[in-house]
């Protein structure tokens, strides 16, 4: 059972001292299940520069590659531990046809994107250039596939090609095209956004959709799918509780959720860099969200499923704010600011915090799209904020979750007030223990007391993340103005651990 309880708890007199920068913190070294490493996943799709100019560039451009795939991002990726990559959308998967991205790339038929920017995609980039992808970042592919504009057989013969070992039309295929082996691609999603641009369905509909493309997209020996149905849009409670009462439960591995962060409104989402501080509030205020979002989707999918069996698929979040201004509307190439490290830094506490349903989720995308990890410019690359946060949290993959109770001072602003400390705790195969903070008062540090029960350590080490201003950035000028660097504000006082965490700071410790 999750344990964490709201800010409300009147604090204890030495607290009310200093209401406003000391919180308090209990954490049980007892856990009961693993968060997922899968809840660090990310998305990548045939959006802007994403996959071209981001991953897959040009013969020409004189950097390491393998084949067209430019190995500093690989090898960037690889150093926080990705655990899957979703592709090839996004709504573009609700109109890609795979066969057009197999076979020699001079002989792919050409296509119109026409979600983003209404390019004209080349195909060159396919289902043998991702898996290569994959295998190079040492991470499992999650295949989105196309129910909107697609049928059965197509993806029933997607699967067939891509998972199946023995003769058949399909593996012959794969076999000329040069892929002796199957793939076993294992996380398999029956459409995207099925109730918008994957095809405006009702939940209805969609769930008996889902049940006859699934049907046909088979489990062959040693490769069974992992089938994720298309899943809500925000608060539409109504979309998970149908596919829950509709689709059965030997037939979902898991049900997806997509929720942005967006700082004002979609007609006018806001800037990524120029901002004030009642739009900082605002959208940390959005951010926390995702905690009400969860759990109400996870209690409904409790009526249906106590056992906890299905996933709750978090398969694209993040902050989208307007364009960076001067780049093409429809490619969403955006800046990355310490708010956005901050974002991450809540949302994958509040993801571990509900990782008893939440065991997967996918940070949209990956490099030169929304909140990205990573920027390119030709040969050059930086790594974001963001990705200095999921840098620190790849310790909690896999981990032993362990139950908190926190009771965090507000930040307030123009007379709202949200909780300004964010935490969760797991426990590693090695004993180690890892707490992660965030801090998200721009002005006040935040002393943290905490008590560990059934925990015994001697040592603590940290890592930082932090920075001035909320709207701070790296740049290609300036890449390393946001990065990881040692933390020194944690002690050890008798049994009890004392945290003094920085105004807007991400922090990582490791309890030995
Ligand atoms: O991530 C960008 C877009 O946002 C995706 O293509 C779509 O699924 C969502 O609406």
């Amino acid at each position: 059972m999750k344990k964490i309880f709201p800010l409300c708890i009147l604090l204890l007199p030495v607290h009310v001292l200093f209401a406003q920068s000391t919180a308090s913190l209990d954490i049980e070294g007892t856990g009961s299940h693993q968060i997922s490493r899968h809840i660090y996943g990310h998305f990548s799709e045939h959006l802007g520069h994403c996959i071209y100019d981001g991953y897959w560039v040009s013969e020409q451009l004189a950097i390491p590659k393998k084949d067209r795939i430019r190995l500093d991002v690989v090898e960037a990726l690889k150093k926080i531990r990705i655990p899957n990559l979703r592709w090839p959308g996004g709504c573009f998967a609700d109109e890609y046809h795979w066969r057009d991205g197999i076979g020699p790339r001079n002989q792919r038929p050409k296509m119109i994107n026409t979600h983003w920017g209404g390019v004209t995609e080349d195909n060159s980039f396919g289902t043998h250039e991702f898996l290569e992808l994959c295998e190079l970042l040492h991470t499992e592919p999650y295949i989105s596939a196309n129910v909107g504009s697609g049928t059965v057989d197509e993806m029933s013969k997607w699967v067939e090609y891509l998972n199946f070992n023995g003769l058949s039309p399909m593996t012959e295929l794969r076999k000329q095209n040069g892929h002796e082996a199957p793939w076993k691609v294992s996380f398999w999603g029956v459409g995207n956004e099925s109730w918008g641009c994957g095809g405006n369905m009702t939940a209805e509909y969609y769930a008996n959709e889902y049940k006859r493309y699934a049907t046909f997209a088979r489990n062959y020996p040693g490769a069974s799918l992992k089938k994720i149905a298309s899943g809500a849009n925000e608060r539409d409670y109504n979309w998970t509780e149908t596919c829950m009462r509709i689709i059965p439960r030997h037939m979902l591995w898991g049900l997806s959720l997509h929720y942005y962060t967006v700082p004002k409104n979609w007609g006018n989402k806001g800037s990524a860099t120029s901002f004030d501080e009642q739009e900082y509030f605002t959208t940390l205020e959005k951010c926390l969200y995702m905690d009400t979002l969860v759990t109400k989707h996870a209690a409904i999918m409790d009526k249906y499923d106590k056992e906890k069996r299905v996933a709750l698929v978090v398969d694209e979040w993040g902050i989208w704010t307007n364009v960076e201004p001067g780049t093409n509307p429809g490619f969403l190439y955006q800046q990355n600011s310490m708010r956005d490290a901050l974002i991450a830094g809540i949302t994958l506490n509040i993801f571990n915090n509900h990782s008893d349903r939440v065991r997967m989720a996918n940070l949209a995308q990956t490099v030169n799209v929304l909140q990205a990890l990573i920027l390119t410019d030709k040969e050059k690359m930086l790594l974001t904020p963001t990705y200095h946060v999921f840098d620190l949290f790849k310790a909690h993959q896999d981990a032993k979750y362990l139950p908190i109770r926190l009771k965090s001072p507000d930040y307030s602003v123009g007379g709202r007030s949200l909780p300004a400390v964010s935490v969760s705790a797991s426990r590693d195969s090695s004993g180690a223990v890892h707490i992660s903070f965030v801090n998200i008062d721009p002005t006040k540090k935040i002393s943290v007391q905490t008590s560990l029960k059934n925990i015994s350590w001697k040592s603590v080490n940290g890592q930082i993340v932090t920075s001035k201003k909320f709207t701070d950035i790296n740049t290609f000028g300036q890449p390393d103005r946001i990065r990881v660097t040692p933390f020194n504000g944690a002690r050890k006082q008798g049994d009890q651990l004392t945290v003094e965490l920085p105004p807007l700071s991400v922090v990582m410790l490791e309890l030995r």
